[in-house]
């Protein structure tokens, strides 16, 4: 298992850090089998997973449910839990509580705060109280209805300057590590050279010091219309609505179950059986 503070000597060892979410025991497995450093159980199991159109609506039974099943999964990786929507933004004592039953509860080694501001004094408490946080800037899909959708954000020089300002008061807060979503390369470079603490990029260019996709976006599984910066690596759905196809196929054709896979009695009990 690694810890926070490899992820520092991975940055400066110029090592990438491989981010996969994963969201229940399968997912997570295959993630810690193909060797991710971090484990994300992120709250786009709401889109994903659970089928909703945004990630407002996941709740902190839904992080809590997905959490445990995701670690059962993936006992030996670093597990990173989002805080989800409205579970950090009360009192502080609200903030703690959720944080501390987040790691209590599912065994997950950290948690994701989604912004700056008024999220610091938040992101230090959770800090002082001994629960690693990564931090979340850029895109923020919990308050993407106030940044007015989907869209990529610091293209202009006052918003990338506010964004080097929102960064440098994350790791001054004592986030671990951060997270970037769908913001100009050029932004993602600036800010990873300025940070001390490793950057995390989704739709942020390759000079991050690591990578993170949704499990369902890598193996296209289930997944409408993915963001430019997606990459498919492989057609699950494809594989797998053929295999459900060829059963629902052979159970109609009586081609199964054949007797490789039924159950015999032998010819003397049958006897018994008829009298
Ligand atoms: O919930 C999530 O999957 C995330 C990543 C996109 C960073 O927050
Ligand atoms: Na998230």
């Amino acid at each position: 298992m690694k810890t926070t503070k490899d992820f520092w000597v991975m940055k400066n060892e110029g090592k990438k850090i491989v981010m996969i979410t994963a969201y229940d025991y399968p997912s997570a497995k295959q993630a810690e089998q193909a060797g991710a450093d971090i484990i994300l159980v992120g709250d786009s199991l709401g889109n994903v997973v659970l089928g909703y159109d945004s990630t407002v609506y996941v709740t902190m039974e839904d992080m809590v449910h997905h959490g445990k099943a995701a670690k059962r999964g993936a006992p030996n990786t670093f597990i990173v839990a989002d805080m989800p929507f409205m579970s950090c933004h009360l009192s502080i004592r609200d903030t703690l509580l959720n944080g501390a039953r987040l790691i209590q509860e599912t065994g997950a080694q950290a948690v994701k705060v989604e912004g700056a501001d008024e999220m610091i004094p938040h992101i230090k408490a959770l800090v002082r109280a001994g629960i690693p946080v990564v931090s979340h800037l850029g895109l923020t899909p919990q308050t993407a209805a106030v940044l007015g959708g989907f869209k990529v954000q610091g293209k202009d020089g006052e918003a990338a300057r506010k964004m080097l300002e929102d960064v440098k008061e994350c790791q001054e807060a004592g986030a671990f590590a951060l997270v970037l979503e769908c913001i100009p390369k050029q932004l993602a470079q600036e800010i990873s050279t300025t940070l001390t603490i490793p950057t995390i990029g989704i739709g942020a260019g390759v000079h991050t010091d690591g990578q993170v996709l949704v499990y369902h976006d890598i193996l296209t599984y289930g997944v409408n219309r993915a963001p430019k910066f997606v990459k498919a690596y492989a057609n699950a759905d494809q594989l797998m609505l053929k295999g459900l196809q060829d059963y629902a196929d052979e159970v109609r054709s009586m081609n199964f179950p054949d007797d490789e896979h039924s159950f015999t009695m032998k010819e003397e009990e049958l006897k018994t059986l008829y009298g």
